[in-house]
């Protein structure tokens, strides 16, 4: 540790960082290695997008194109992930969608979402946690119809603000050591000790716990109320007056706050983590029996004390302050679906690797496994809805989190959940032993090549196997179209490493075949004249391959292994 660790006596004294925003629908994300001085005069090597640490604001609205190149200025090959967002595979940036440095990714697609926090940040396996904590990671806020005929603030950076939320480790030469437990350095957007001038009026925040492991249990000083307005995948039906929020790894929530007439005021944003119970990563105890020891947990003023995350100091109003909060929000965030329309239920184990005194240093699996690049975990059926039931079957908390969907959280341990938990969420907190039950669908992508994953949030679990792999598929689409079951093509050998000799039922020829790599990436297009074809894929990279032979009626897929 180099830096002190906060303490609620300690008067914040660097204002909060805020960076840039983008709202246009073409961008540009340079991720960069760049330097940042935490305390004055310690240099720390960091990563940014477009600056040295953290990434700008995106602001995009529901129905737009959003059309982003990622561009990896690293020494190291990563990936970029919209959490959050519902779009195509492909588009997903999980960790199949591999940039090597000096190259670009240019993933083009709707935005489909509702209104409400979602964020970005690198997501490739193993190096997840490293890449988060040297500093990438950045806001997305979507804007709907329902939320802009709201009376809200809308000002970037005066009335509305991106609130992210993180615990590092430093060593003593300054530079973030990752990964790490010792995280005893807070910051707000990379801001250690972070005040905030906020007019008096009603005031917006976005808050994300960003952490690679920390729950925060927020609040204010004195318990003064805030307005809980949405979860991390839309508007809540109406403002919720709330003292306490926890927030897990991944979770998003947003905030309105009356300041109105509050001018000359100091309000501290805290985390009552004392009042965490134990098996709580940033609790006084990390697992669930006494004496339970987590490698590098202690000593660490933070866990299981309260302590400021950011101070406001209220100023004078803006020139067109919004005054008062809405009494309803968005009607049409209720839960959608009955229990009696499900398709398909599926149960998740996640477990420590190895029970006993190490227990909670992991590894952790899911249904005793540890995520595998070359196992798909689960195949489903484009347009189902599904209840997925996650038993923590560990002795400390998981969040949990699914790509794709935003789903409604059914029963913790058969108990409805408290209404900051009733919304559209993509990350849920599964405390140590406990169970929760959500329901969602699969709609709009389907596509049985790549992947969208689901994994606890705690990125060094994520990175220690706690993952898993689902793809989505059509029934009525690409598979299974030939009424005789016959294929009508075949590839042999498969696998194979040099030569391949593609073999067509004589009905198939005319049609047209494309190979996609396994991050969606066409690498071959032709029209077939011929019932057999050459082709020879020494040069193409290891990997499993789709070959999509579309026809006039039907379409069929094979997978080929190059190894
Ligand atoms: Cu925030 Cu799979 O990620
Ligand atoms: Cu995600
Ligand atoms: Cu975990």
């Amino acid at each position: 540790m180099l830096f002190t660790a906060c303490s609620p006596t300690i008067l914040a004294q660097n204002p909060l960082l805020i960076p840039g925003v983008l709202e246009q629908s073409t961008i540009t994300l340079n991720m960069q290695v760049g330097t940042y001085e935490f305390n004055e005069g310690v240099v720390t090597e960091t990563y940014g997008v477009n600056r040295p640490i953290l990434g700008p604001t995106i602001i995009v609205t529901q129905g737009q194109t959003a059309d982003f190149t990622v561009v990896n200025n690293l020494p190291d090959t990563t990936t970029m992930h919209w959490h959050g967002i519902h779009l195509a595979p492909e588009h997903d940036g999980g960790p199949y969608s591999k940039i090597a440095p000096g190259e670009s990714w240019n993933p083009v697609f709707e935005v489909m979402d509702e209104a409400g926090t979602y964020w970005y940040h690198p997501h490739l396996h193993h190096m997840t946690n490293h890449h988060v904590s040297k500093g990438l990671a950045g806001m997305i806020w979507v804007r709907d119809a329902e939320e802009q005929a709201l009376d809200l603030p809308r000002t970037y950076g005066i009335d509305e603000f991106p609130i992210v939320i993180q615990t590092k480790d430093f060593d003593d030469e300054g530079q973030i050591v990752s990964p790490s437990r010792a995280d005893d350095v807070l910051m707000v957007n990379a801001t250690i000790e972070a005040v905030l001038e906020v007019p008096a009026q009603v005031v917006r925040l976005h808050l994300l716990d960003g952490s690679s492991e920390r729950v925060f249990n927020l609040g204010f000083e004195g318990d003064e109320t805030f307005q809980m307005i949405a979860t991390e995948g839309g508007l809540l039906e109406a403002p919720l007056s709330l003292q306490r929020l926890r927030m897990a790894p991944g979770e998003r929530s947003e905030w309105l706050l009356d300041l109105s007439g509050r001018q000359g005021d100091t309000l501290r944003m805290m985390s009552f983590a004392s009042e965490f119970p134990s098996a709580v990563y940033g609790a006084a105890q990390p697992g669930m029996m006494a004496g339970q020891t987590m490698t590098d947990y202690d000593p660490n003023p933070m866990n299981g004390t309260d302590f400021t995350v950011l101070t406001l100091v209220v100023t004078a109003p803006t020139a067109n302050p919004v005054t008062s909060i809405p009494t309803t929000l968005d009607l049409t965030n209720g839960q959608p679906w009955s229990e009696a329309e499900v398709d398909m239920s599926r149960v998740l184990n996640m477990a420590p690797a190895t029970m006993g005194s190490t227990a909670l240093d992991g590894d952790f699996t899911i249904n005793g496994a540890a995520f595998d690049m070359d196992v798909i975990n689960y195949t489903v059926e484009l347009d189902d809805i599904e209840i997925w039931t996650i038993n923590n079957n560990s002795p400390i908390g998981h969040p949990f989190h699914i790509h794709d969907v935003q789903f409604y959280i059914l029963d913790r341990d058969g108990i409805a959940p408290a209404p900051e938990e009733a919304g559209r969420k993509d990350v849920v907190f599964v405390p140590a032993m406990t169970s929760v039950r959500f329901i969602c669908k699969f709609e709009d992508f389907a596509n049985p090549d790549v992947p969208y994953m689901y994994h606890c949030h705690m990125l060094v679990h994520e990175d220690g196997g706690m993952m898993g792999s689902f793809v989505v598929v059509d029934p009525n689409g690409v598979a299974d179209v030939d009424a005789s079951g016959a294929s009508a093509f075949s590839l042999y050998p498969n696998p194979t490493s040099d030569q391949l000799e593609i073999v067509l039922d004589a009905n198939a020829v005319g049609d047209v075949l494309r190979v996609f790599s396994l991050e969606g990436r066409l690498v071959y297009e032709g029209l077939l004249s011929d019932r057999s074809l050459h082709l020879s894929v020494s040069d193409w990279a290891l990997g499993i391959y789709s070959f999509q032979l579309l026809g006039g009626a039907s379409s069929q897929v094979q997978q080929l292994l190059v190894r």
